[in-house]
């Protein structure tokens, strides 16, 4: 394959993430994130992992025209996406593609970390939430969102079964991999590792309302790594997992609704 097509390939994702996951899971989340961060007006804000850059942008009115946003992400085609979505009001919001481990400001001069549902894909965790720790105030807050153990997140775990049951193992690991940093225990000794004097962690709980399942399932597929499996399985195999989740989760179906509990941390550390 080309440059040009791996680049398109990339940049294509992006894309059905900000399309398909954004607005249906991971842009609430991200909102319930900085819903979460308290943000004051005139903070200065950074984006850890930003993606398409949800929580950057759900940050900038509340911060208003006095704060600053960075969002940085390692992805360029995810920044990319992120530049080419119109301008929110506010604070203005510069995307950086960068490591979380060296991120591209200045040392204690922000108030406030978000790590909306990255923090369990980063690949050196510790050197990373050490650099958050570089970047803010004496008095700042690192702001952290992790799912709960999947078996507490009805339709991943549904998904991720059916994926291991009729698709292969292999292919529903690409899911899993969102849940590798989720036991609440773990994820205090890592932050203690860190240094973390004081750490707040709350699960919260959101109920979203998924398009109907037999419709979102496909598409949500297509915007996670386990696209290529699912694509590569026969036409029946695929049916089997859409018919799988949708039967499973019809308890939260009423009156053509679908509405299915979602439970993340939220974490806040200081000192
Ligand atoms: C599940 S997405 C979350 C994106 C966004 N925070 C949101 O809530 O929509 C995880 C993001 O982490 C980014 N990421 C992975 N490794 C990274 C690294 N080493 N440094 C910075 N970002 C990284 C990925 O590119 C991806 O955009």
């Amino acid at each position: 394959m080309k440059t040009s097509d791996q680049w398109q390939l990339a940049r294509d994702s992006a894309e059905r993430y900000q399309t398909i996951l954004t607005p249906s899971i991971l842009g609430p989340f991200a909102q319930a994130l900085v819903e979460f961060a308290d943000l004051q007006p005139g903070e200065r804000v950074v984006d850890v992992g930003c993606g398409t850059g949800a929580a950057a942008r759900f940050a900038a009115p509340v911060v208003g025209p006095l704060g600053q946003v960075a969002g940085v992400d390692v992805n360029a085609s995810m920044i990319e996406v992120a530049r080419a979505l119109p301008a929110v009001a506010g604070a203005p919001v510069a995307w950086h593609v960068a490591n979380a481990t060296d991120l591209p400001v200045p040392e204690a001069q922000t108030d406030v970390v978000l790590c909306a549902q990255t923090l369990q894909f980063l690949p050196d965790k510790l050197a990373s939430l050490v650099e958050m720790k570089r970047v803010v105030k004496a008095n700042g807050r690192i702001t952290i969102s992790l799912w709960t153990p999947i078996e507490d997140n009805p339709y991943f775990h549904t998904l991720v079964g059916a994926m291991a049951e009729h698709v292969g193992p292999e292919t529903a690991v690409g899911l899993g991999a969102a849940f590798a940093l989720s036991d609440g225990e773990q994820i205090r000794e890592l932050l203690a590792e860190a240094g973390f004097e004081q750490v707040d962690m709350q699960t919260v709980q959101l109920d979203l309302p998924l398009p109907a399942l037999r419709e979102f399932v496909p598409r949500h597929v297509q915007a996670t790594p386990m696209a290529n499996g699912f694509n590569n399985a026969s036409a029946a195999k695929q049916q089997a997992v859409i018919e799988t989740v949708a039967d499973t989760l019809q308890q939260y179906e009423a009156n053509g609704r679908t509405q299915i509990p979602f439970r993340s941390h939220m974490i806040c550390c200081q000192g």
